[in-house]
């Protein structure tokens, strides 16, 4: 069964072809990174208006690359993100596969888009003969800008919601970070670089304690950084604060990016490994934008003592080869929605 996936929950463009949730085809991305880099973060309506524009050649561009040609006969079934995310961007993704399901007569299958990120894990690397897919009962950290939990699957769609944040997601901290250090946006992948230079244990900031052990809060953690910045300049400018990070030497930049990236993932870290001891999974996943982080892989690794396999770096973040796979397994479970019926839910809860 070939998957047409649609992705456009957030500030990435993204259509997707895989076969049998398994075999990837084609994986384009469309970022708008470089648009809102310019504000530090994503403005909505900008989001939703650049979604517009690509969102028909994105499509086209995987269809060629999976096939050679636009060629619908090869396509069985669309899978969309639904929710949760921005409405004006799921809207765009929503109605383009509304309407292609119904002018090309394919089943419609809408997905949830932090499920999603877990599936980057049934892709099959074209690199690796001796590759198995995850195994069940299945530990998934669910770790991006929008969300933070840990969840356990007994099967496919029987799961159970161990722990969440209980204020920001740790993509969302790394992003407020880097903005008071001024670092570019997205912060992930500019701490992680900065924290190379930097020495981890130079700054010791606080990790929150839960009542459930399972959940995170990352709020504390970003005020524990913002009110170091300010003793160590000397002043109080409020967030953000472009004028506080220029008053940081490159040395002190990288020493705060290293600390906080040590606490951030050390905690996600410790809550997987006593999840891991406590429920004793097959398998291991990590899943959404944090999973990209090198650091984070690491020290997984290190605590862990079952081997992870890890999905590549590109399927980590925002992309549709994570939607059309999970659309794969929507697909053996139940029927197709009726295109009319399917509707953005920007709230949607796993
Ligand atoms: O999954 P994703 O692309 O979008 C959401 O669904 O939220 O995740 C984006 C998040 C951003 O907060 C970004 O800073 C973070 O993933 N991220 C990273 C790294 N690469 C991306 N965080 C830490 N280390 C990285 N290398
Ligand atoms: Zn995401």
């Amino acid at each position: 069964m070939t998957i047409l996936g649609i992705e456009s929950s957030c500030d990435e463009t993204a259509a997707a072809i895989v076969e049998d949730g398994r075999l990837l085809h084609a994986n384009v991305v469309a970022t708008q990174i470089d648009i809102h880099e310019q504000y530090g973060g994503v403005v909505p309506e900008v989001a939703a208006r650049s979604h517009i524009e690509v969102i028909l050649p994105v499509i086209e561009e995987a269809m060629t690359k999976a096939f050679g040609t636009v060629d619908w006969y090869k396509i069985d079934a669309i899978a969309v993100t639904n929710g949760p995310g921005l409405s004006g961007s799921l809207l765009i993704g929503t109605l383009t596969a509304r309407t292609l399901a119904e002018l090309k007569s394919k089943p419609l299958y809408p997905v949830n888009h932090v499920l999603g990120h877990v599936y980057a894990n049934y892709i099959q690397p074209d690199d690796r003969g001796d590759w198995k897919q995850p195994e069940f009962p299945l530990l998934a950290l669910i770790v991006s800008g929008g969300h933070s939990q840990l969840v356990l699957f007994e099967d496919h769609f029987n799961y159970r919601l161990l722990g969440r944040t209980q204020d920001d997601a740790i993509g969302e901290a790394f992003d407020k970070v880097a903005k008071i250090i001024g670092l570019p946006y997205p912060g992930g992948p500019s701490i992680e670089k900065a924290a190379a230079e930097g020495d981890a244990y130079a700054f010791d900031f606080p990790k929150a304690r839960m009542p459930n052990p399972y959940d995170f809060s990352f709020s504390g953690l970003k005020t524990a950084v913002l009110r170091r910045v300010q003793s160590i300049c000397g002043k109080d400018f409020t967030f953000p604060s472009f004028e506080l990070a220029a008053l940081l030497s490159a040395s002190q930049v990288n020493d705060i990016a290293a600390s906080f990236q040590r606490i951030a993932l050390e905690t996600v870290v410790d809550k997987t490994e006593k999840a891991s001891q406590e429920f004793n999974p097959q398998s291991v996943v990590i899943a959404g934008g944090v999973a990209a982080s090198g650091a984070l892989r690491e020290m997984l690794s290190a605590r862990l003592p079952l081997d992870i396999e890890y999905a590549a770096r590109n399927l980590c973040t925002d992309n549709a080869a994570m939607i059309a796979t999970l659309g794969y397994y929507v697909a053996q479970n139940q029927e197709p929605t009726k295109q009319e019926l399917v509707e953005i839910l920007p709230n949607l809860k796993m």
